[in-house]
């Protein structure tokens, strides 16, 4: 019998917390994942790495607890490994060694059989786009070559859940899609799951339906996309005619509004806006052209969260640039 998708918490912590000295890096999460695609999203340093690390088994928590697979993350680290492929965020790979001999390698560390680890591996770099380059030396290798590799790598012994420490860091457009695209058949078709750190908005949204949002080692988001999104629906109003004055009438009416010209976005967090706009549009003479609901991106639900924990911040680039707002 097949387990229904998408339902058991693969992973579940319990004030999970890790200190580096003074430093919290984790600051007890309480948290649990579906099965599934879920993104890892928060800025340089807001710990998603640790994170995943900790998930892994691979660093010792500080206090707290975790499970991944059904296993506790304190103890059984070499037994969640064998079940997790692990794409790490840094170089994993040997620049001296093909692909074919890199991949087959990961597989022996995982205990594979070494002829069975080579039919894999062939099977593997084929499934990750590097049939053709599997015998070239690894110091030859493009970025996207290498990060296809190092997924290569991960999905050797067939895990049922994918870790993926910013998959797409450094590539291309062409190795960036290649990449997505691949993390994304592989839990549609291949009823895989995946859990991806990354700081590109774009990127989690093309694979995943999920989010955990961190910042500063704290959790601060976290559910479905589409549900977290309706939280913060607008309307968007193209008007033509007397748009600041429309502007203020319906700021003194208490709605919450942000105009680029003449068009503005008005909050849907109260009974009937659309009524109130054409009303505060009548009174100022202004004709409303386009009134419909606005299809908010990750990168607005991102913006959003962010303003209500008082950083002002534009986009999430900024916080790349210059790290983790205080
Ligand atoms: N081995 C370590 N020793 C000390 N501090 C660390 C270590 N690894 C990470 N940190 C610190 O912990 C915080 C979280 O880091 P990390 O998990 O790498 O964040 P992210 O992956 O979100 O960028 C950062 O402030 C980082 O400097
Ligand atoms: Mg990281």
């Amino acid at each position: 019998m097949r387990m229904v998708e998408g339902r058991a918490p693969i992973v579940h912590t319990k004030a999970l917390t890790k200190a580096y000295g003074e430093h919290v890096a984790l600051n007890a999460l309480d948290l649990q994942i579906e099965a599934g695609a879920t993104g890892l999203l928060g800025a340089n340093g807001a710990g998603k790495s640790t994170f995943l690390k900790t998930l892994l088994g691979l660093i010792q928590v500080t206090s707290g607890e975790g499970s991944v697979l059904g296993h506790d993350i304190r103890t059984e680290g070499p037994s969640i490994r064998q079940r997790i492929g692990y794409m790490p965020e840094y170089e994993a790979l040997d620049p001296r060694m093909d692909g074919i001999h890199q991949v087959r390698y990961a597989g022996e560390l995982l205990g594979m059989n070494p002829v069975v680890a080579m039919q894999r591996a062939h099977q593997c770099l084929e499934y990750v786009g590097l049939g053709e380059q599997r015998y070239r030396q690894i110091d030859g290798y493009s970025t996207g070559m290498r990060q296809a590799t190092k997924l290569a790598c991960a999905i050797v012994h067939d895990p049922e859940m994918i870790i993926a420490d910013e998959p797409s860091n450094g590539l291309d457009a062409a190795a960036r899609d290649f990449m997505l695209q691949t993390l994304d058949t592989t839990v549609r078709n291949g009823h895989r799951s995946v859990l991806m750190a990354s700081h590109l908005m774009d990127d989690v949204e093309q694979v995943c339906e999920r989010i955990v949002l961190l910042h500063k080692g704290r959790l601060v988001a976290e559910g479905r996309i589409e549900d977290l999104k309706a939280i913060d629906r607008e309307y968007e109003v193209h008007v033509w005619g007397a748009a600041e004055a429309m502007e203020r009438g319906l700021l003194d009416r208490g709605l919450r509004v942000r105009r680029q010209g003449r068009v503005m976005r008005v909050a849907d967090d109260r009974d009937d806006v659309p009524r109130e706009v054409l009303e505060v549009a009548a009174t100022t003479g202004s004709q409303v052209r386009r009134l419909h609901t606005y299809e908010a991106s990750l990168e607005d639900l991102f913006i959003a969260i962010m303003e209500r924990l008082g950083h002002d911040v534009k986009s999430s680039e900024d916080l790349l640039a210059g790290g983790a707002p205080r």
